[in-house]
């Protein structure tokens, strides 16, 4: 397996197995069985099935091929749970998960413990074997992105629900405070290693790490607040098409948007996983498509980062910020860098492989690479990503219309400033 994967004893592998598993299932807790089957739209997954194709991903890639006359939960399930792993087989369609009343939840959370039984067993009996260890760490990585889709999509589910009921009741309100400035930082010109730098875990689309020639350049202090996104909105930034990409104008028209999704129509409330909400100005702005991104940008004489110029930016700014253990679930404001946690920022960059790219060997070879077309690369985790899941080379990506993600700004300009 070519991607450099984490070196941890099996022990510790164990350990860190029984607590992001463990995870999953807290996220559910305030939810009922009817909330974790609902789709309400292609994108969204519901919970159950994101519960059941975690564990699907180990018995498929680890248990099967790995350990010795382990049997199958249910044969069903390898058609049910697959997303889109084509050499693995045939595969139950995506818009129509919400379809799948059976198998239960009560059933999903037995074959996700007939699975962590086996896992476990196999990381006691085989803890010599390297390639099983890359494999379970692999798929908990897998998970931990899945956990953040779970919270992402059950948000969009309820907010089409017309009680628009909380996800959850125990989230921590930040009260609002006041931020600093917009201003802008140079960015040094020149030739810079970007991506993994081999410590730690990474996925095979933050490698191999190579030469990029970046520019001279200024990147945003903070993410843009909902204040300022407020103004873009009020300044008639939807009606004015010198603003827009032309596939983004043509979007926010067929569809009608004129302001980030979960806004109310007056702008001062929000939906947000802990219910309906006042719009905090001065917390970052979120749930904008790369579209909305890139006219906010134009209309404040900026344009967004690309991913190079991230990422240089980010190594700097080791501290994380609120991210899915600070319980917020949400952006708040903050006095810092915002690098990391809030939301995840559109970049400028096309995902696209790195010069020498190679996917990982077999059926995985299909995780990230064969999506390496018509997306953007976005940075940085969000106020729901794990926060040992994310890092500045961490290269996640969206198609450039979509917005029920956690998804929001950073500026950048030309040139450096004085
Ligand atoms: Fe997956």
């Amino acid at each position: 397996m070519p991607t450099p994967l984490a070196q941890v004893s099996a022990a510790g592998l164990s350990d860190r197995f029984r607590s992001v598993r463990q995870l999953s299932l807290e996220l559910i807790t305030e939810l009922q069985p009817e909330d974790t089957v609902v789709q309400t739209m292609p994108d969204v997954s519901p919970s159950k099935w994101h519960l059941a194709h975690v564990t699907w991903f180990f018995e498929r890639f680890v248990l099967e091929p790995h350990l010795n006359d382990y049997s199958r939960f249910d044969d069903q399930y390898h058609y049910l749970f697959n997303s889109y792993y084509n050499t693995a087989g045939q595969m139950h369609a995506r818009p129509k998960r919400g379809l799948l009343s059976r198998p239960t939840l009560a059933q999903v959370l037995d074959y996700r413990s007939y699975v962590d039984t086996a896992v476990q067993h196999l990381l006691q009996t085989d803890d010599s074997d390297e390639q099983v260890m890359q494999l379970i760490t692999l798929g908990l990585q897998h998970e931990q992105q899945h956990q953040e889709l779970l919270l992402t999509d059950i948000k969009h589910v309820f907010s089409c629900n017309p009680i628009r009921p909380p996800v959850s009741r125990t989230l921590a309100v930040a009260p609002s405070k006041a931020i600093v400035p917009y201003s802008y930082a140079n960015g040094a010109a020149g030739i810079h290693l970007i991506g993994a730098d081999g410590n730690g875990f990474a996925f095979d689309n933050e490698t191999p790490r190579h030469n990029a020639l970046l520019h001279e350049h200024q990147i945003g202090n903070r993410l843009v607040t909902n204040a300022e996104y407020r103004a873009f909105i009020e300044d008639g930034g939807y009606e004015s098409a010198e603003l827009w990409l032309s596939d983004g104008w043509a979007v926010i028209n067929e569809r009608a948007w004129n302001r980030p999704l979960y806004w109310n129509e007056s702008f001062d409330s929000e939906f947000t996983l802990g219910g309906e909400r006042d719009i905090d100005g001065n917390a970052p702005v979120c749930h904008v498509s790369f579209y909305e991104a890139d006219a906010f940008a134009r209309w404040a004489g900026a344009r967004l980062p690309t991913e190079f110029e991230w990422e240089l930016a980010a190594r700097k700014h080791t501290s994380k910020g609120n991210l899915l253990e600070s319980q917020h679930w949400h952006p708040v404001a903050s006095t810092g860098q915002q690098y990391f946690g809030d939301v995840w920022e559109w970049t400028s960059s096309s995902y696209a492989p790195y010069p020498g790219f190679k996917p990982l060997d077999g059926s995985l070879g299909e995780y990230n690479g064969k999506f390496m077309c018509n997306q953007m690369t976005v940075r940085g985790g969000s106020c729901v990503t794990s926060r040992d899941h994310i890092r500045a080379s961490y290269r996640s990506f969206f198609y450039p219309d979509a917005r029920w993600q956690f998804l929001g700004i950073r500026l950048a300009k030309d040139g450096h400033g004085r």
